[in-house]
């Protein structure tokens, strides 16, 4: 593992050990959960949405690191944003995000979240907001 690597091991760790934007909404836009069925690891997604634009998030689960320092990561990066633009958000940007190569396997782990907050986008607009 060369330093960068290594840096961003520490930062996904560090996500790992001390999730931001950990816990529940009590009157949220949306709720979502989604699980990885391979392994049983759980994210909830609570959003609260003003304008088409998300002004609060919390995140809440259990697994493997990678997949809730993604979690974690994303969270950081949602709030304020459009939904819009979270719409576009690809796994290339989570892969960015976490920094480090990953096996197919993990893979899944990491796009645990961004399948979360897509899913709960959807539903948002599809359930909630109506257009
Ligand atoms: Fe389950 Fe990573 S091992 S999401």
């Amino acid at each position: 593992m060369n330093g960068i690597e290594q840096m961003y091991q520490e930062n996904i760790l560090d996500h790992y050990k001390n999730p931001r934007n950990k816990g529940i909404i009590k009157n949220p836009s949306v709720h979502h959960h989604e699980n990885n069925p391979l392994c049983g690891d759980e994210l909830d997604l609570y959003l609260v949405i003003d304008n088409h634009k998300v002004i609060d998030v919390k995140i809440n689960g259990h697994g493997c690191a990678i997949s809730q320092a993604s979690a974690s990561m994303l969270s950081e990066q949602i709030k304020g944003k459009a939904l819009e633009d979270l719409k576009k958000l690809a796994k290339e940007n989570i892969l960015e995000m976490l920094g480090i190569p990953l096996s197919p396997v993990r893979l899944k782990c990491a796009l645990l979240s961004l399948d979360t907050l897509k899913n709960s986008i959807l539903i948002y607009e599809k359930y909630v907001n109506k257009k």
